[in-house]
This record gives C-alpha cells, structure tokens and sequence, in this order.
C-alpha cells in the first residue's frame, strides 16, 4: 500500500511521526510537506495535492493532518470522488473505511497526541471496505457530486 502525507504548519511534527510510524510497519511513504512549522502553508495546497494523486491512482490512501483536521478535509473532499473523514479516536477511523470507504483520514494536531494519532492511523490503514449496502450509500453521495458538475450555482 502506498500511502500520501500532508500538513500545514501547524501539523509537521504529527504528520513526520505519522509517516515514521508506516515506514517503521513497511508502506511506501510520499511526503507532500509542510516541512517546516516555521514557514505557513495553506492547508488546502496540501489537502488538495494529496487527494488529486489519490484520484489520479497514484497513492491508495491519504493522511491529512491540519490543526483541527477539518480545513484540510473540506480541501481533499472537493476533488470529485475523494472521501476524507475527520478522526479522534480509533473506532471511527476504521469505520470511516469499512462504512464510506475514505481515502483519507485527516486529524488535528491540536487535537490528538502522537501516540493517540498512530492507533488512528493504524486503525484507518488496516479497516478495508465492506462493500454491501455500504457501496449503495457511496453510489448517493456520487449522485450529489454529479448532479452538480459544471453548474455555477
Ligand atoms: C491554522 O492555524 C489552522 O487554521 C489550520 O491548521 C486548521 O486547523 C484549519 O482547519
């Protein structure tokens, strides 16, 4: 599995122990910065940078870290047929996998701890999809996302 990491400024430290820790569990890593907590970054560069080579089928999955999570999830959630779940706890980051097969788990530093932060991560990348009535659900989210394609309003 190959796995993409952004952050802005406020999540460096949090996303480089994230992407330590799958390393350390053998994933193939790409790092999409921040690099620096010194220099600001606009969470939806990276947001954005992330969910396009997911749906480009580059990567199979995304971590997004921000200092809440929900900047840089709205960010990834633009780009038509990305899913990106906001996660504090572990249970949901399976869940946001098994039930809405998100690409993407994003989180806030300012949030969760790093050890708290890699049970979600590890939560998130071993979930796998159920499929079922869960893909009916998807295919009516799809349906909002193609119903406005191209309109301006
Ligand atoms: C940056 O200060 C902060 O707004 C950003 O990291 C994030 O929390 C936005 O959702």
């Amino acid at each position: 599995m190959k796995i993409g990491f952004g952050c802005d400024h406020a999540a460096v430290e949090l996303k480089n122990c994230l992407l330590a820790h799958m390393k350390e569990r053998g994933f193939e890593c790409v790092d999409f910065g921040a690099a620096s907590a010194e220099e600001p970054v606009d969470y939806p560069v990276p947001g954005r940078l992330v969910a396009e080579a997911i749906r480009r089928g580059e990567l199979d999955r995304g971590v997004l870290v921000c200092g809440t999570g929900v900047g840089i999830s709205l960010a990834a959630n633009k780009v038509p047929g990305i899913r990106a779940g906001v996660c504090s706890e572990p249970y949901t980051a399976k869940m946001i996998v098994e039930h809405n097969d998100c690409q993407i788990l994003a989180m806030g530093a300012r949030v969760v701890g790093s050890e708290l932060g890699k049970m979600i991560c590890d939560a998130f990348i071993d979930a796998r999809f159920q499929g079922g009535r869960h893909a009916r659900r998807l295919e009516l989210i799809a349906d909002i996302e193609r119903d406005y394609a191209g309109k301006k309003d």
